[in-house]
């Protein structure tokens, strides 16, 4: 039993909202913290959204999507975290931000087992934790786009993990997320994004080059390799922001020409085309 029943998310956005609906539904309280207001309320949309998108699909029934709502507060203040079990940072992926609130967060959390966990994909979990000054109580807790659905999560303990916050973690994944977790060591990447961003970033500068189109490059790898969705389509999901944040770091780490991000993902992060979230990316989406 992980004893986690009191869970903050920080941060609303893609991967927060979706692991805020995961843990809501697993039955747990959660308070998620943002920014500001405005960011707490498309936050709570977020995962509204979400939820009703389950429903009409018939996965959630609708008094359940009350209940489910109801056990999710949305907060902007840090210290109302201070009773939970375990916190999962969902932040952006800024090594500055997360330090930041690692080191906040460790003088925050009031119980000295309290498990402060990190979404991110590439940044070192070690140093999350040697700023938090509880390091053996942090670890890399790795979901995947769109949490509701896919099942995988990646377990990453560091140096300073101990291994009854890795037991914790597992059982609080597998027994009471219902999900499948896998062990990963704590280098940049972790083991999907050390396969996946070289393949997106691939498809990126095949793009750039002039190869193929988008949706050629797209329909090549879903007929072709019986993927659910092509790379530049993946990337817009994930977000162009976070695909270049994943591979700068991992490039930062490895120095591999591969990691590199492309001068166009680049441009386009810098003109604000972030993929799904922004409406444009590689492709337009409507609402
Ligand atoms: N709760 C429960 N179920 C939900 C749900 C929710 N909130 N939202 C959707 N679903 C269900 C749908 O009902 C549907 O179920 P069904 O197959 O039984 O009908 C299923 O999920 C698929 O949903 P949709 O029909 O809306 O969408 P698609 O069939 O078009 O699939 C997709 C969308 C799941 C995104 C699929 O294209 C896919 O698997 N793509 C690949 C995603 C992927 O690779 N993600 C990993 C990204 S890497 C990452 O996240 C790491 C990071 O660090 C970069």
């Amino acid at each position: 039993m992980s004893g986690i029943e009191k869970v903050g998310v920080i941060g609303g956005g893609l991967m927060g909202s979706g692991i805020t609906e995961v843990a809501a539904r697993a039955g747990l309280d959660v308070v998620v913290i943002e920014i500001s207001a405005d960011a707490a309320k498309a936050a709570a949309e977020r995962v509204e959204g979400s939820l009703r998108k389950a429903e009409s699909r018939g996965k959630i029934e609708p008094a359940e999507v009350t209940a489910v709502l109801d056990r999710i507060r949305f907060e902007t203040d840090l210290e109302t975290l201070a009773d939970r079990d375990l916190v999962v940072e969902a932040a952006s992926e800024d090594e500055k931000v997360k330090l930041e609130l690692f080191r906040t967060l460790g003088q925050v959390l009031t119980q000295d087992d309290a498990i402060l966990a990190s979404n991110t994909s590439s940044i070192p979990i070690v140093k999350l934790g040697a700023v938090s000054g509880r390091a053996n109580h942090v670890m890399g807790v790795h979901f995947f786009n769109p949490a509701p659905v896919m099942q995988l999560v990646e377990l990453i303990p560091s140096l300073t993990t101990s291994p009854d916050t890795l037991d914790r973690m597992r059982s609080w994944v597998t027994e009471t997320l219902g999900k499948k977790p896998i062990d990963a060591t704590d280098r940049a990447g972790f083991v999907v994004n050390s396969l996946l961003v070289p393949y997106l970033l691939s498809a990126i500068r095949m793009y750039e080059a002039g190869y193929a189109s988008a949706a050629d490059i797209d329909r090549g790898m879903v007929l072709g390799c019986g993927h659910p969705m092509g790379p530049l389509a993946l990337s817009d999901l994930i977000g162009l922001d976070t695909v270049k944040a994943i591979g700068q770091s991992m490039y930062d780490e490895f120095k591999e020409p591969l990691y590199s991000p492309p001068p166009l993902l680049d441009r386009m992060v810098d003109a604000g085309l972030l993929g799904k979230k922004s409406g444009q990316g590689f492709y337009g989406y409507e609402g």
